[in-house]
């Protein structure tokens, strides 16, 4: 049996021109499926492939309209299991709620882990997603779990803007360890930003760890939602002396007004995530990761290590 007849991929109805990316690496057409949303909203999924015995991915981002998303997934998820799929792994290329993943205050949910535990619940057998907000998140499932980073990708388009003596700055404390591999990748040093979130939108930088005086930055964090965070560094940087400034990030949510105006001379996101904004656009480059994706699906499939792409 060949490498491509051993799986199926799937489109979920979140993010199809990346799936459609993933399958022509994989030289593999998007498995048959009808998604349909029914006049009270609810959602219905058939399955119009044999996927007894086989191995089935799923590609879902839960991104843009989360909560009918996930449900699809776990509707997708739950249709594959009663048709006898062998294993069924979710794809997720930006794993939504992540945020929400401990109590920070009381009585709060811990919403990154109610959402493995629905995953698990509806026969995911494992998981391969990108830049989790929080490594604990991992141990939140009991079923495999692949954590692919963007940074390889990120800082490739970056190298290409020739930046003069680059610094990579994280924007908060949580971001070290992401912060420690572009500055790998880029063969330089990083500092750190304290940052305190006043509201939901609003952002305040507190003080810099470091210095930036005369220096490229390369602003660095696992998303980009409302703009607030890597607006209020961006200012903090060309306030200590930062020359260019450049943001860079896995995922780019966009909500917002957006930050045409602000001190930022380049945003640079993977395509996790569908674009929908025109927020950033004459500033936006995007970098594609499906073909990292379609190399853990086939390294997945053949039973190869996949660690050597991060
Ligand atoms: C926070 O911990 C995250 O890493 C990001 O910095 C944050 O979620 C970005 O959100 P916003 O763009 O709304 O400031």
């Amino acid at each position: 049996m060949d490498v491509n007849s051993r799986f199926l991929l799937f489109s979920g109805s979140s993010h199809p021109e990346f799936a459609n990316s993933i399958a022509k690496h994989l030289g593999v057409s998007l498995g048959k499926v009808i998604i349909e949303k029914f006049p009270d909203k609810e959602i219905g999924v058939q399955i119009l492939e044999n996927v007894r015995g086989r191995d089935v991915f799923v590609l879902q981002t839960i991104a843009h309209s989360p909560n009918s998303y996930l449900m699809e997934l776990l509707i997708f998820a739950d249709a594959l299991k009663r048709a006898s799929a062998r294993s069924i792994v979710a794809v997720i290329p930006y794993y939504g709620y992540g945020r929400q993943d401990r109590k920070e205050k009381g009585r709060v949910s811990i919403t990154a882990k109610l959402i493995a535990n629905l995953l698990e619940k509806a026969g995911i057998t494992r998981v391969l997603t990108m830049d989790l907000h929080s490594e604990p998140i991992q141990g939140f499932f009991d079923i495999p779990l692949d954590n692919l980073h963007a940074q390889s990708c990120l800082a490739a388009k970056i190298k290409e803007l020739q930046l003069e003596n680059p610094l990579v700055v994280a924007p908060d404390l949580g971001s070290v360890n992401l912060v420690k591999r572009f500055a790998k990748e880029l063969k330089t040093d990083f500092v750190f930003i304290d940052k305190q979130r006043v509201s939901l939108e609003e952002v305040h930088v507190v003080s810099m760890i470091g210095s930036a005086k005369g220096r490229d930055v390369i602003i660095a964090d696992d998303m980009i939602s409302t703009g607030q965070t890597i607006m209020a560094a961006a200012k903090f940087c060309k306030q200590a002396g930062a020359n260019r400034v450049i943001a860079a990030a896995t995922h780019g949510l966009f909500i917002g007004p957006g930050c045409k105006d602000s001190a930022i001379d380049h945003v640079i996101v993977s395509d996790s995530i569908p674009i929908l904004d025109s927020f950033l656009q004459e500033k936006l480059v995007t970098v594609s990761v499906a073909p990292i994706f379609a190399q853990a699906i086939h390294s997945i499939v053949m039973n190869e290590s996949i660690s050597c792409l991060n």
